[in-house]
């Protein structure tokens, strides 16, 4: 059996991506600064296998304590989703306005943690010769959005940082893609979306609020074996927003 972490998997998306890939077969790894235990449980329940991690991706000692856990518990590492974010908690401010303590946590965070992971996780999939590392980024970075030039500028580096990854990794087998969610609301977390969802509803194809079911397919198709031959790609998947 294939086993995957995902980091950032209390809540929201990361929760989501667990669920669904306990449900096509993976053994899961719930990574979370908070406590995973309700994704596990949720997974054990359903007949799933899955373990939890409590730590800051941001850490490099954190990462190497997650894949060795891992490796620990399902013997092989085949997917790492950096989904943990510096998002929900995020204090926005104009441009020339965010303090730089909070600019370095966007980055350390959601760009650095996604470094780190990598790092840690590689070596295991170096030795399997083969694996498939998912980073999550944004359609805000081709919008912009104002008062977040922080979260914007961290999530467009994870752009960049996977065409390097996909460079490097290829030779080992391992291939590495960007999936970029457009506004997915959870206005409990944060009031602020249910107002953005209209205006960023009227500017698709398919004009309704996306969901969290809405990312699934494009994750298990770059987890599983049907894309084996796709990497350094960034896969949209925002209900047909065109931007200019
Ligand atoms: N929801 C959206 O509209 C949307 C849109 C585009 C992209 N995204 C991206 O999708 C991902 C998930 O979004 P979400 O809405 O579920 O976000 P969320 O804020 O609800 O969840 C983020 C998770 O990351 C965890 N986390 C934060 N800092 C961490 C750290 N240092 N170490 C480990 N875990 C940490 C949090 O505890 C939380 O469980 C994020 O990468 C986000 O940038 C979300």
């Amino acid at each position: 059996m294939a086993t995957a972490i995902v980091t950032g998997a209390a809540r929201g998306l990361g929760r989501s991506y667990c669920r669904a890939l306990s449900d096509a077969g993976f053994d899961v790894v719930a990574a979370d600064l908070a406590d995973p235990s309700e994704t596990v449980n949720e997974i054990r329940a359903a007949g799933g296998r899955a373990v939890g991690f409590s730590g800051d991706i941001s850490s490099a000692s954190d990462n190497e304590a997650l894949a060795a856990a891992a490796a620990e518990a399902f013997d092989t590492i085949d997917v790492l989703i950096n989904n943990a974010a510096y998002y929900s908690q995020i204090n926005r401010s104009a441009f020339d306005e965010v303090s730089v303590a909070e600019w370095d946590r966007a980055f350390e965070v959601n760009v650095r943690g996604a470094w780190l992971a990598c790092c840690a996780v590689v070596p295991h999939m170096r030795a399997q010769g083969s694996g498939k590392i998912i980073n999550i980024s944004s359609t805000t970075c081709f919008k912009g959005t104002v008062g977040f030039p922080h979260y914007v500028a961290s999530k467009s580096a994870l752009i960049g940082l996977t065409r390097c990854l996909a460079l490097e990794l290829g030779p080992d087998g391992i291939t590495a893609n960007t999936v970029t969610p457009d506004l997915i609301p959870d206005p409990s977390l944060r009031p602020s979306d249910a107002a953005s969802d209209k205006f960023v509803v009227a500017g698709r194809a398919l004009k309704r609020t996306q969901t969290p079911d809405d990312m699934i397919g494009t994750i298990l198709y770059l987890a599983g074996r049907a894309s084996d031959f796709v990497t350094g790609q960034n896969i949209i998947v925002n209900g047909g927003a065109f931007f200019q």
